[in-house]
């Protein structure tokens, strides 16, 4: 039964009372072997610290899917730094081992696998953050079944374990793609949903079982609509790898290419913001909905380029990939008032701040 409106100003603290409970009693044999432990955990995972830990006044004990990969890593080490006791899923398809931070446990498992249910049932969680997820838009359109498989059915697995566990909150990483072209921008969260992939259709369709999920079940959930997330341990290969692709390029002493005129835009924010929108989200105060998180700002492609290349390549343009958006910059008002978010780093410190990691002597 639902707690509440979907996107309203009710407020329901998650059920957060699980002291006494073993800490993590999954059987170890069903861990990934090199799983990373606890500090002070020697061996077995039951004999993880018990302790729960807090944000604010509460207790929080937090999964994270896809807490190996770019935006759940760093949305990890924000959880740590807030005292969340956090455990990761992720079954490393694009994720890596390396970018787990070294307090988290990790458990090597496919989110649409059955056994979730066992972690779950095994353990107790406070809350989910949901990032994994077949993250491409061209794999969505070259292949939709394993889009389908793990971005749909993934995500009802997920939702089906939170509804028999009690699981309080869930924070969902939707994104923009679900508007498809816009007719005008900012994109509102009230425009229109007309996705051009695969990928947008199984992010929409996954915003409207947590709708559901919600209404039927009251769980809190939080569908964010990430515009182009960019940063630090990016894959070139991701949803919004334009960035990291042309840092890499340049680095490398490759020629980039500028898809089309290059006067497409894009609304960048870099990666630290949106995994403080994420804990953000996980606030009890945030009311369960559908929020746009973006910058609000356009930049084009071009202006990217320039202010990557800094003039270290000259701009060559190829011809427009098929299913590219022309315009996406996100109205975020809503997220503002409901989550007190907005981006803190400006697009120059970002590309700084990238350019920094990927560079060999930065
Ligand atoms: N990067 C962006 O600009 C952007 C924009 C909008 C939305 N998003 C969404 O944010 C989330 C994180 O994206 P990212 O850019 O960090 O991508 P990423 O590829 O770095 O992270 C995805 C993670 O999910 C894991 N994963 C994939 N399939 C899995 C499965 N079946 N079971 C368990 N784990 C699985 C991967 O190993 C990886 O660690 C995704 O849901 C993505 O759709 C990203």
């Amino acid at each position: 039964m639902a707690k509440g409106r979907y996107i309203g100003p009710f407020a329901t603290p998650a059920a957060l009372s699980h002291r006494g409970r073993p800490c993590f009693p999954y059987p170890p044999e069903r861990l990934n072997s090199d799983i990373i432990r606890l500090p002070g955990q020697a061996s077995g995972i039951e004999e993880a610290p018990c302790g729960r830990q807090r944000m604010g006044e509460k207790l929080m004990r937090t999964l994270v899917t896809g807490g190996a990969g770019f935006i759940g890593s760093h949305t990890v080490d924000l959880l740590i730094a807030r005292e969340h006791e956090v455990v990761v899923v992720d079954d490393l398809s694009t994720g890596r081992r390396e970018n787990v931070h070294p307090e988290a446990v990790l458990v090597e498992m496919d989110i649409a696998d059955p056994e979730l249910a066992t972690l779950f049932h095994s353990d107790r969680f406070d809350a989910v953050v949901h990032l994994a997820a077949q993250p491409s838009v061209p794999r969505s359109i070259q292949e939709p079944l394993i889009d389908g498989r793990v971005n749909i059915l993934g995500t009802i697995n997920l939702l089906e374990c939170c509804r028999h566990s009690g699981v309080g909150r869930f924070v969902f990483a939707s994104s923009a793609a679900v508007y498809g072209d816009p007719e005008r921008v900012p994109i509102p969260e009230t425009a229109a949903t007309r996705p051009l992939s695969p990928y947008g259709l199984t992010k929409l369709t996954a915003e409207s079982y947590l709708r559901l999920y919600h209404d039927l079940f009251g769980l809190e959930t939080v569908a964010l609509r990430y515009a182009n997330i960019y940063g630090p341990r990016q894959d070139a290969l991701g949803e919004a790898g334009v960035v990291c692709l042309f840092v890499t390029q340049i680095l490398n002493g490759e020629q980039p290419l500028i898809h089309g005129d290059g006067l497409q835009t894009r609304d960048f924010v870099y990666v630290e913001d949106i995994a403080r929108a994420n804990l953000l989200a996980l606030g009890p105060d945030t009311p369960a909905g559908v929020y746009n998180a973006g910058g609000g700002t356009a930049s084009t492609i071009i202006e990217l380029f320039d202010l990557i290349s800094d003039g270290r390549a000259p701009r060559v343009h190829a011809d427009p990939r098929p299913g590219d958006i022309r315009d996406s910059v996100l109205k975020v008002s809503m997220a503002r008032r409901a989550l007190g978010w907005q981006v803190t780093i400006p697009l120059a410190d970002g590309l700084q701040r990238t350019w920094e990691h990927f560079s060999p002597v930065g």
